[in-house]
């Protein structure tokens, strides 16, 4: 994959991501680095990080190979597919990979379970490499609680051993607090001269990657171990307590970049938003709120508190209070909630109005229109200043079939209509209240679709003797008499 990018930056010649592994410890039926954080999964962020840094990429699968495999092809279909068939460990994982490279240089070896991994932390690694004319490099870090990863022995000088993996650690070794974040760059040739004498010689029967340090260092070639200085870079996911710190990290750091651009997050801890979202500066976004997929947020907008959007596009000054919309567009100063449900295919023009419990579905709302309080909307076109009444049901389906509304400018449709589609009210036209209407309404017209009235009077104190409401009556001057045809 030649990047555009790579005239002013260092490549490396090809990236290898491992990612074969059981992912035991997630306990689920989805492979582990296809779990989703902050709108791409796993790998997917690890994929973003490497590749403006590496010419060619190739991904080493095992569990779950269709879907992983798949996956790659859809967001990185130049990358080119190893299949380990069985699990030997981290070494034998690369011998797979190397025996398919046809490349000389330099390779960064990642693992694809550690989705913080930030390119500029790789493009300083490669730089530091290039000077320092090492041959394997291996990218370290400082963890409050290292245990679990491999530990970094230095000599006197500080000049790095050999890496020792947890359970071949003894009680010394243990308390090194300096881990391998599992991030190399080898040159290619030395790297497949040591990789062939890995041995099994170790607490798990596999071939360790890390063993490929000491050998190459042994043969008299440079060796270094570089420190990063964000260790959270460098967290792994081997479980979903793991996974639920990378993706509280992950938000903090678009939180915080969304906050540098000019936009007011109120509860950066309870706003998650995808990195996939764009908002302008002056957006405020409320506690409890999600923005999801591909949402586009424009200048001066409110969300929240308590919203989720999911590819919506907001336009300037509009309001979404304590609501979830997906797939929709939500026009110039257009007001939604608190309550209301946007569902596929809505377009509020500027400076329409939904009010409080409303769902809509698959229509366009004019400019200025209103559709305030707990209605349900579906596939409707509603003209320009028009006001839709108070639980007013768009009755958009026959049991068989959806069928469509079209409504005017300037309407004024009646509290508690009933629009039977296919119906149209023509401009101007008004309904009145409580109608059902299954006949189309002429521009101009009032449509009235209902029983006549009728009072029964003296009812309550015939039927009903005995109750405060026929004492209230007669208090009132209600008599006996009989009903009135
Ligand atoms: C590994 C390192 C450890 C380091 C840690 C950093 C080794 C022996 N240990 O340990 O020093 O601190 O990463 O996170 O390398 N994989 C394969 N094929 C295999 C085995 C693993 O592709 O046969 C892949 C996994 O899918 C995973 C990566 O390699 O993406 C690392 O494997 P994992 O089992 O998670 O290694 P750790 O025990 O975390
Ligand atoms: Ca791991």
């Amino acid at each position: 994959m030649a990047s555009l990018q790579s005239n002013n930056q260092k490549q490396v010649s090809l990236a290898i991501v491992l990612a074969a592994g059981e992912g035991t410890r997630m306990k689920s039926s989805l492979a582990k680095v296809l779990h989703p954080i902050a709108g791409k999964t796993v790998i997917h962020h690890v994929i973003d990080a490497v590749s403006p840094v590496a010419k060619e990429l190739s991904v080493v699968v095992g569990a779950h190979r269709e879907n992983v495999e798949e996956h790659i092809s859809t967001i990185a279909s130049s990358a080119n597919k190893v299949f380990q068939a069985e699990r030997n460990g981290t070494g034998h994982a690369v011998q797979l990979a190397l025996a398919e490279a046809h490349t000389s240089g330099t390779v960064l070896v990642v693992a694809g379970d550690t989705p913080l991994l930030r390119t500029s932390t790789l493009q300083d690694f490669l730089e530091a490499h290039v000077e320092l004319e090492s041959v394997a490099s291996v990218l370290t870090a400082v963890l409050p609680d290292p245990q679990g990863y491999g530990r970094i022995v230095r000599d006197d000088l500080g000049a790095i051993v050999k890496i020792i993996e947890e359970r071949d650690a003894d009680d010394d070794a243990k308390l090194i607090d300096e881990i391998n974040t599992g991030v190399y760059i080898f040159d290619i040739d030395a790297l497949r001269e040591a990789s062939k004498k890995l041995t099994s010689d170790n607490s798990q029967g596999e071939l360790y990657l890390t063993d490929v340090i000491s050998l190459i260092k042994e043969s008299g070639k440079v060796a270094v171990a570089i420190q990063c200085n964000d260790y959270t870079e460098t967290l792994g996911i081997n479980d979903r307590s793991q996974l639920a710190e990378c993706a509280a990290i992950m938000r903090d750091r678009i939180n915080d970049a969304h906050m540098l651009n000019g936009v007011s997050i109120i509860d950066p801890v309870t706003t998650w938003i995808d990195s996939t979202v764009e908002i302008a500066a002056d957006v405020t976004i409320m506690p409890g709120s999600a923005l999801h997929g591909t949402t586009k947020v424009a200048s001066g907008a409110l969300i929240g508190p308590r919203s989720t959007l999911t590819n919506v596009v907001v336009s300037e000054g509009a309001v979404i209070i304590e609501s979830r919309a997906t797939d929709a567009e939500i026009g110039r100063e257009a007001s939604v909630g608190p309550f209301s449900f946007i569902r596929p295919g809505t377009r509020l023009a500027p400076q329409s109005k939904i009010g409080a419990y409303v769902e809509v579905k698959n229509s366009t709302i004019g400019e200025g229109s209103k559709v305030p309080h707990l209605s349900y909307v579906g596939d409707a076109t509603i003209g320009t200043g028009t006001n839709i009444g108070a639980a007013t049901i768009f009755v958009n389906y026959d049991g068989v079939e959806k069928h469509q509304t079209v409504v005017g400018d300037h309407v004024r449709v009646g509290s508690d209509t009933m629009l039977v589609a296919p119906v149209k009210i023509g401009d101007g036209a008004y309904t009145a209240a409580g109608s059902i209407i299954t006949e189309d309404v002429p521009a101009g017209a009032i449509g009235v679709a209902r029983a006549k009235q009728r009072n029964v009077l003296g009812w309550v104190l015939r039927r009903r003797s005995g109750t405060k409401s026929e004492q209230a009556a007669r208090n009132a001057g209600a008599t006996e008499s009989k009903s009135q045809e």
